[in-house]
């Protein structure tokens, strides 16, 4: 019921991305890296300046850090860029500059955590890694009603585990474009859009005028 309604509504109402249109493991890393800390909007023109720059992640890697660092000016939080450039280093040296796809060779790259690494081995391979950022974590536990706290270590593990079962009656790609667009522009943080939300019958929160309880922070 989740998964079909969300699936359905991004199907319909999905933002045209352009990071949406590629399997290319490189590309997806470039926009995910940039969106970690920054706003779509505020995210576009950054991806799109560094991928003309910068056409593989062996362009990247042999680009001066100065340059790149140049290039990331107002996105903030520098060590992003830092990392990247290690990383493609790596890549360009120990993987022949093929960027990895798989989920366990993401996670040891620098700057690339669990989240990072499902998005990429989800969108450029379809490998069964459930995203948790932000959006998910407002999204279940709004839908479902989980009052544990998304920033304790407990609930972390039970937002994932959740996520990973809904996954599995899903095509990890979409699910994963479409769980976390649903919570970008319909179930956001202020002012979700829940008259208009195909959620509301089964969606916990709602039914319960809980929105704006959910999700739980314990650290304010
Ligand atoms: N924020 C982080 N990753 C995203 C994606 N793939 N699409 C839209 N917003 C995002």
């Amino acid at each position: 019921m989740f998964v079909e309604e969300v699936t359905k509504w991004y199907k319909i109402n999905k933002r045209d991305l352009p990071w949406r249109d590629t399997k290319n493991a490189y590309i997806i890393w470039l926009s995910e890296i940039i969106l970690q800390q920054t706003r779509v909007e505020q995210g576009l023109p950054y991806f799109h300046k560094f991928l003309e720059r910068y056409k593989s992640v062996t362009e990247f890697a042999d680009a001066s850090e100065d340059e790149i660092l140049k290039l990331w000016q107002g996105l903030g939080y520098y060590s992003r860029a830092r990392n990247m450039h290690a990383t493609a280093k790596i890549i360009k040296n120990e993987h022949n500059g093929v960027f990895p796809c798989n989920y366990e060779t993401l996670l040891k790259l620098k700057g690339v955590g669990e989240y990072t690494a499902a998005a990429i081995s989800s969108f450029s391979a379809n490998e069964k890694h459930a995203v948790v950022d932000g959006n998910v974590y407002r999204l279940l536990s709004r839908y479902f009603g989980i009052e544990t706290a998304i920033d304790s270590t407990i609930g972390k593990k039970e937002f994932k585990k959740l996520a990973y079962e809904l996954l599995e009656q899903a095509e990890p790609f979409l699910y994963n474009q479409a769980v976390m667009e649903f919570g970008a522009i319909q179930c956001k943080p202020s002012s979700p859009n829940c008259a208009n939300c195909p959620l509301r019958l089964n969606c916990y929160a709602y039914q319960h005028e809980m929105v704006d309880k959910l999700p739980v922070k314990d650290k304010r």
